[in-house]
This record gives C-alpha cells, sequence and structure tokens, in this order.
C-alpha cells in the first residue's frame, strides 16, 4: 500500500468532477483512488468545516482519510507519505509556522517521496502583490480551534521560501506564464 498526501484540502475538492480532471493532479490522484489496492489517499487541513462540509469529505469519492490538523501539529497513526502535494497552501500559511512547516513535512514522509510545490504569492485579488503593503490585508488565520475561518495571505517572500526549501530539498523550477506571482517546483524530492 502507498500513500499520498494532498496537503490543504480547502474548499472546492470534497467531491471531484470531470471539469476538475483538466487539472493533471486531480486526474492523477482519482486513478490513484480507483487502484485503492494499491494507493491510500489522505488529506489534511486545519481549517474550520461545518458538520455539512465534513460530511461531504466523509463521502468524497477521493479522498480516504482526512486529518483536520495543521501539517505541523503531531499526526498519531499515520504512515509516512510516498507522494505528496502542497499546491496553493503555502501562501496561506500562517507566519508563526512558516519555519516548521517544511520541519513538519519532513517528518511525514519517506526519504524517496516525490512533491510538488506550488505558490501563489500574489495578493489575489489584483494579480499583483498591490494589497499586500496593507499590513491589516488578510492578515488574521483561523482554524477548528476557533470555529471560523478567513483567508490568511503571504507574509512570506518568494526568496524566504525558497531559501527554506533548499534547506531540505532538490527540484525542477517550472517556468511559470502567468501574471499572477507564482513559483511551480515539480520533481521535489529530499536531499540524501
Ligand atoms: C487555497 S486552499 C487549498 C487548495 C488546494 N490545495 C488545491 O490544490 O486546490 C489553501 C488551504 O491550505 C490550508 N492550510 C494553511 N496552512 C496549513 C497548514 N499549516 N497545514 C495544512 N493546511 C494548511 C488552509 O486552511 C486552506 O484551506
Amino acid at each position: 500500500m502507498k500513500h499520498f498526501l494532498f496537503i490543504g484540502l480547502g474548499q472546492y475538492h470534497f467531491d471531484l468532477k470531470i471539469e476538475h480532471y483538466k487539472d493533471t493532479r486531480f486526474r492523477k490522484l482519482n486513478e490513484k483512488w480507483l487502484s485503492d489496492e494499491k494507493w491510500k489517499i489522505w488529506s489534511c487541513d486545519p481549517k474550520y468545516y461545518s458538520d455539512e462540509d465534513l460530511q461531504k469529505i466523509k463521502e468524497s469519492n477521493w479522498i480516504d482519510c482526512f486529518i483536520q490538523k495543521n501539517i505541523c501539529e503531531k499526526w498519531n497513526n499515520v504512515p509516512l507519505f510516498d507522494e505528496w502535494d502542497c499546491t496553493s497552501v503555502l501562501a496561506h500559511v500562517n507566519y508563526d509556522d512558516h519555519e516548521i512547516f517544511f520541519e513538519s513535512l519532513i517528518k511525514k514522509i519517506k526519504h524517496d517521496s516525490v512533491g510538488h510545490i506550488h505558490i501563489d504569492l500574489s495578493d489575489h485579488q489584483t494579480e499583483t502583490m498591490e494589497l499586500l503593503k496593507d499590513p491589516n490585508y488578510a492578515s488574521k488565520y483561523y482554524d477548528y480551534h476557533d470555529g471560523k475561518y478567513d483567508v490568511y495571505l503571504n507574509r512570506v517572500t518568494e526568496e524566504k521560501w525558497i531559501e527554506i526549501i533548499d534547506r531540505y530539498f532538490t527540484y525542477h523550477r517550472e517556468p511559470v506564464v502567468c501574471k499572477k506571482h507564482r513559483v511551480k517546483l515539480v520533481n521535489v524530492r529530499l536531499k540524501k
């Protein structure tokens, strides 16, 4: 049995539909889920979810196990992961967690695991970083402990993220042809 970790479930992919398969990540995840003898798909997110959302996640057509916790927390009885995806998550990682995010991730993955990292460094409204100049803009983060949720955004610079990622991983950086300020790293592997 192999294990896949989809970090930061968010709100939009409780159940995968045909239109989601345009995104190859989801098509491959669905293939893994269907071949359930070989792969178990896990997802995590410390976000607040209503009971209705949690029921949908339970009935999801691609997630086998959901962990409603921050990746920086200790997880019990969870195997080491063979593959992982961290797309559009780092933009939302609480500033206090940014250093320990990867320290915690590497404790949760196998030595030869392979991952994928995508960071949208924009302010998520203007496709630039303009609104982030306001210190109050998207500066709060709540989670399930608070019983509420708000979007927290990008208080860590691209240079800082790359410096932290370089400590632990090798990867291929893909050129991004898009207005938004993005970082896309594929074939992310632990340094030997
Ligand atoms: C934009 S959504 C996720 C999108 C999704 N990964 C995708 O590929 O479509 C970002 C999510 O990351 C979650 N997140 C933020 N910090 C996290 C952490 N430390 N561990 C796990 N999830 C986190 C947020 O709660 C939020 O729901």
